[in-house]
């Protein structure tokens, strides 16, 4: 009765664990999360004053969403040295629904996007509910992240349609480097295929060397490009639901597929007219909510390499931006019997590498959001335990 495109239901071990534990009501020190607004920070306490104003009460609505919000993402982006016309950003609800929409625009049913490994895990999902097949390319290791270019041009087949990157990425912290990017360039061109660079961390990069990396792709003058943002990291507001895409490219694709753009989003348009009205004020209003959240990053990250100093056997992996930490582990049992030790025994949770589809073990992935003392005081449980 039901379409395949939802895959077979059910929780981990490690899921099942933590909701008996939550159920217990005894304290679990949270290392996994990704919502900014249960960390503690402090939002302008009339933040969401503009949300509420007579103008919404009209509807009239635009496939892009209305000319003003869309010159608003394009002043927040020109603030931050990416110049692009208001005419080529289309809104959407959240940058889950840009990958949907983009999934339709690009792919037919059974087509294939290239997505990196280790990645954002919800991209299997993602595509799969569109009929697309995400298909991986490596990413590697080598005292900073690099692309396999070699698993890039194997996975180029006939049906690949889109490859996507995350700059910097969910959780390596890794912005794809200068010639690896210039070298996928030269591949997708070479087989008309776009390039979805997803960039709602990128206000979180703290190394200088690739500090001027965002919106790299939006003037591409032969591809065509895709640049994705949103409020939720931009601004830490996922419950608001805005997000964006730059069109990126030469001109006639560009206008084609904005003419198709609009028709997908036509069908939906699912931004609420409230959130457009806002978008200019949210995304000023809210750059301090962004400063707390670099400060944030920087403390729990200084503090997590002074500990992680004193173990030989565990090593931060080096990243560029993000909000997480990766931890290279000695591999004494399974990452799951770690993760479960570290549940069950130090009430502490963190993710394991193969959530993210680390090829092999012992990865352990820290999000480096949580509130510092609760931060310090699971680190501290986290190194022995996962040292042997
Ligand atoms: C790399 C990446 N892209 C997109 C998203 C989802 O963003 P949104 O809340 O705008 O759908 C996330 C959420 O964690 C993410 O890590």
């Amino acid at each position: 009765m039901f379409s395949a495109r939802v895959p077979p239901l059910g929780s981990s071990r490690v899921a099942r664990v933590v909701a008996r534990l939550r159920a217990g009501g005894g304290p679990l020190l949270d290392l996994t999360t990704s919502n900014p607004t249960t960390v503690g920070l402090t939002y302008p306490p009339d933040l969401l004053g503009s949300l509420d104003v007579p103008d919404g009460l009209v509807y009239r609505p635009h496939p892009r969403g209305h000319l003003e919000a869309r010159r608003s993402v394009a002043d927040d982006l020109a603030s931050r040295g990416v110049e692009v016309s208001p005419e080529r950003i289309v809104l959407t609800a959240s940058t889950s629904e840009s990958y949907a929409v983009l999934f339709k625009l690009l792919c037919d049913p059974g087509d294939l996007a290239l997505v990196p490994q280790p990645s954002y895990p919800l991209f299997d999902y993602l595509s799969r509910l569109e009929g697309v097949v995400s298909s991986p390319y490596q990413l590697e290791y080598y005292g900073r992240w690099r692309v396999d270019l070699d698993s890039v041009e194997r996975g180029l087949e006939p049906r690949v349609r889109a490859l996507l990157m995350v700059n910097p990425n969910n959780p390596t912290g890794s912005w794809m480097a200068a010639d690896d990017l210039a070298r996928v360039r030269e591949l997708a061109l070479r087989q008309d295929v776009a390039l979805v660079s997803d960039e709602v961390f990128d206000r979180y990069t703290w190394d200088p060397a690739v500090a001027d990396r965002a919106g790299g792709l939006v003037n591409d003058p032969d591809l065509l490009t895709f640049t994705l943002g949103g409020l939720s990291k931009a601004v830490g507001l996922p419950q608001v639901k805005l997000g964006w895409m730059v069109v990126g490219g030469p001109d006639r694709l560009v206008r084609r597929a904005l003419e198709r753009l609009d028709f997908i989003c036509d069908s939906f348009l699912s931004v609420s007219t409230s959130v457009q009205l806002a978008a200019g004020t949210l995304l000023r209003a809210g750059r301090p909510v962004a400063d707390q959240i670099r400060a944030r990053v920087r403390d729990n990250l200084g503090f997590l390499d002074e500990a992680v100093a004193r173990y030989p056997g565990i090593q931060r992996l080096r990243a560029e931006g993000g909000w997480y930490a990766v931890l290279q582990v000695p591999t004494l049992g399974s990452e799951e019997a770690l993760v479960l030790g570290l549940l069950e025994e130090d009430g502490v949770l963190v993710h394991p590498g193969y959530f993210y589809d680390f090829p092999r073990e012992s990865f352990l992935i820290l999000s480096l959001l949580s509130p510092t003392e609760e931060f310090r005081d699971a680190v501290a449980r986290v190194l022995p335990r996962a040292s042997g």
